[in-house]
């Protein structure tokens, strides 16, 4: 294939769940490159060896030594310590940005010209380490959360609703953590707002299960989920690899919009070819814009810890 998409961090449970789904629905050639050599290697030839039965041409290698990512369009960082039951993704910040550091360089020598989308937690700081590590700008470091908290909010509220979750379209922003930021306004059935088909209690209870969404896996699993985020990675990638142009929320660095300056938060942005090609702004209610900053606060409180 003429397209290569590296999943750093790929024989771990998200990045494995990426690189399979990339090379199934074949997307691109899939490089998995993980410190764990040989486990990296066995992943991707398994993952190899499924592409005959689905019709697949995808390629995949795998293998700690960065050599094979040469020249990616996308590199996806899964790499980071999970979460456990009773840390807060805050909790990850030190240990996951000494990672940042280390797979940032290795992409930027082997892939100058790629698009990062990050996932390790917490996701927005880790996004705002690699942008400053990477030198890239800010079009081509796109963190993945958005899209994963408005699936979940999208699955609740199909399940309230008792309808089809393809005519359910939901919008999250903010942070992904604690403070993200449900949008119930502009979270629509067919076309017509939540807001005019659910009672406020039960939109409340919605949203605070979508804000508590990672935390509910992370308890009843015992860490971190790994099928939603992976499937939400994928949606981006393929909106970059096919230049759809979607839009969709995902943290991306602020300059100005929104009211924010110099930090990583979720916004809608239209997905292409060139990484982010547009941030859309869509008008908030007073409280929407307060929840809306204070959740940027908090990203740039943790962002100013690990000074980037
Ligand atoms: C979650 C992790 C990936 O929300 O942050 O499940």
């Amino acid at each position: 294939m003429n397209r290569k998409v590296t999943v750093v961090g790929g024989a771990g449970n998200v990045g494995a769940t990426v690189a399979r789904s990339i090379a199934e629905m074949e997307l691109a050639d899939v490089v998995i490159v993980d410190i764990a050599d040989q486990k990296a290697a066995g992943v991707a030839l398994d993952m190899l060896e499924t592409c005959p039965i689905v019709g697949s041409d995808s390629l995949l290698v795998g293998g700690s030594d960065y050599a094979h990512s040469a020249n990616s369009d996308v590199v996806v960082i899964t790499s980071g310590v999970p979460r456990k039951p009773g840390m807060s993704r805050d909790d990850l910040l030190n240990v996951n940005f000494n990672i940042m550091k280390a797979v940032t360089e290795q992409v930027v020598k082997y892939s100058p010209n790629c698009i990062i989308v990050p996932v390790a937690n917490p996701l927005d700081a880790m996004c705002q380490a690699v942008l400053k590590l990477s030198g890239f700008p800010r079009e081509r470091v796109i963190g993945m959360a958005g899209v994963l908290d408005s699936a979940r909010m999208r699955a609740f509220i199909a399940a309230e609703l008792n309808v089809s979750v393809e005519n359910v379209h939901a919008f999250v922003l903010g942070g992904h953590g604690d403070t993200m930021v449900p949008l119930p306004r502009y979270s629509t059935v067919a076309g017509i707002p939540i807001t005019e088909l659910l009672d406020k209690a039960t939109i409340d209870r919605i949203s605070a299960r979508t804000a508590g969404g990672g935390l509910e896996i992370t308890q009843l699993v015992g860490t971190s989920a790994w099928y939603a985020p992976g499937a939400s990675v994928v949606e981006m990638v393929e909106a970059i690899l096919l230049d759809k142009k979607k839009i969709v929320p995902c943290s991306v660095f602020l300059q100005g919009e929104y009211g924010v300056d110099g930090v990583f938060v979720g916004v809608p942005v239209k997905l292409g070819a060139r990484g982010i090609e547009q941030i859309v702004q869509i008008k908030l209610m007073p409280e929407e814009e307060a929840a809306f900053k204070k959740s940027a606060a908090a990203v740039k409180e943790l962002a100013g810890v690990i000074g980037v």
